[in-house]
């Protein structure tokens, strides 16, 4: 099957106010799968926007190569718009238009007819909490608004391939849990494929069927959570609480080979790193029989998304992989 999305050693160079150049997105690879929820995670200044304002047509590349559907979006630029809908990082609305005329006007635009356009701004300014402002200028509305108008009008038209560049920043919770209902309804009922931007890693966690960590213009690392987990020192941690820690327990922990390292956190607490989890719960259930003390409590957790993000992404060159957990501790 021919991906939804491809796109092929894709650069861009920007030239500074002092005619230096700077590389903000160097020369990426990769292809969504049509129905996939994907999330690309980086730091501030990445290239992240740069990335999707290429791949919508908003700027063109230095080099390489964009497919959607199989097709150069350079052969016919109009044809790729009608397959997008994205909710840009900046005010991108008609200001000189309502919010139900933003609504409307794009949907027209995108092929629906008057009627049902009608039926689904209303249905969506009210979702959003705006029909008390449907007649507002749009210029009359506040950040928190406008990003709502913004997130109502990039799915206004049911596309195929949704762009949300940071949509939850500066969002009520509220209304996050709402964006991601219209989200998962359109990627459930209409098969339309999400390329997410966000700072909230808890979204990825929940929602993504594969995630790319970028940096500096590059991707360092590309697919499922359960697959970027193998790229990280541990996979997982253990949480034990005795009632004390006897002296020595630590030592004997931190020498055993199922266990990478044991930082103390309080008179009762560890924070375990195992080389090996289930054999690193065994050992340490032996111990503390032997030890003859309470165990309080014992916890298995996976390495969340954030540790795996700090990992990758903070790490420089060369530390990778070296055998300590400095950057988690
Ligand atoms: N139009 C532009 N002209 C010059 N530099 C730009 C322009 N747009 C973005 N940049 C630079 O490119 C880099 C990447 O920016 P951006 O894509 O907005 O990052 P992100 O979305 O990941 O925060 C930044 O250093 C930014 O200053
Ligand atoms: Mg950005």
């Amino acid at each position: 099957m021919v991906p939804i999305l491809e796109v092929q050693s894709l650069k861009k160079i920007f030239t500074k106010a002092d005619g230096s150049a700077h590389t903000a997105v160097d020369g990426i690879s990769f292809d969504l799968r049509a129905g996939e929820i994907f999330s690309f995670l980086g730091p501030n200044g990445a290239g992240k926007s740069t990335t999707i304002n290429m791949i919508t047509t908003q700027l063109s590349p230095s080099g390489g190569m964009i497919k959607i559907e199989g097709q150069d979006i350079r052969e016919n630029p109009a044809l790729a718009r009608q397959k997008i809908g994205i909710v840009a990082q900046h005010n991108n609305l008609d200001r000189g238009l309502t919010a139900l005329e933003n609504l409307v006007f794009h949907g027209k635009y995108f092929g629906m007819g008057t009627a049902e356009a009608e039926e689904r701004a209303h249905s969506l300014l009210e979702d959003f909490g705006l029909s008390d402002w449907k007649d507002d200028y749009v210029k009359s509305f506040s950040g928190g608004m406008a990003q709502r108008l913004k997130i109502a009008r990039a799915i206004m038209h049911r596309p195929k391939l949704l762009f949300l560049d940071e949509p939850t920043t500066g969002l009520d919770p509220a209304y996050r849990e709402i964006l991601w209902k219209h989200v998962l309804t359109l990627n459930k009922k209409n098969h339309t494929t999400v390329f997410l931007t966000t700072h909230y890693m808890e979204e990825p966690q929940r929602f993504s069927d594969r995630v790319a960590i970028y940096n500096a213009g590059k991707i360092k690392a590309i697919g499922t959570i359960e697959e970027l987990r193998e790229l990280v020192p541990t996979a997982n941690i253990i949480y034990l609480t005795l009632d004390q820690i006897p002296s020595g327990f630590e030592q004997f922990l931190q020498n055993d080979s199922a266990i990478r390292q044991v930082v103390k956190n309080d008179q009762k607490s560890l924070t375990i790193y195992p080389e090996d989890h289930k054999q690193a719960l065994n050992k340490i259930i032996n111990l503390v029989d032997k030890h003859n003390v309470t165990l309080e409590n014992i916890q298995l957790s996976s390495t969340s998304l954030e540790d795996i993000y700090i990992s990758l992404t903070d790490n420089k060159e060369g530390e990778k992989n070296n055998g300590t957990n400095a950057n988690i501790n």
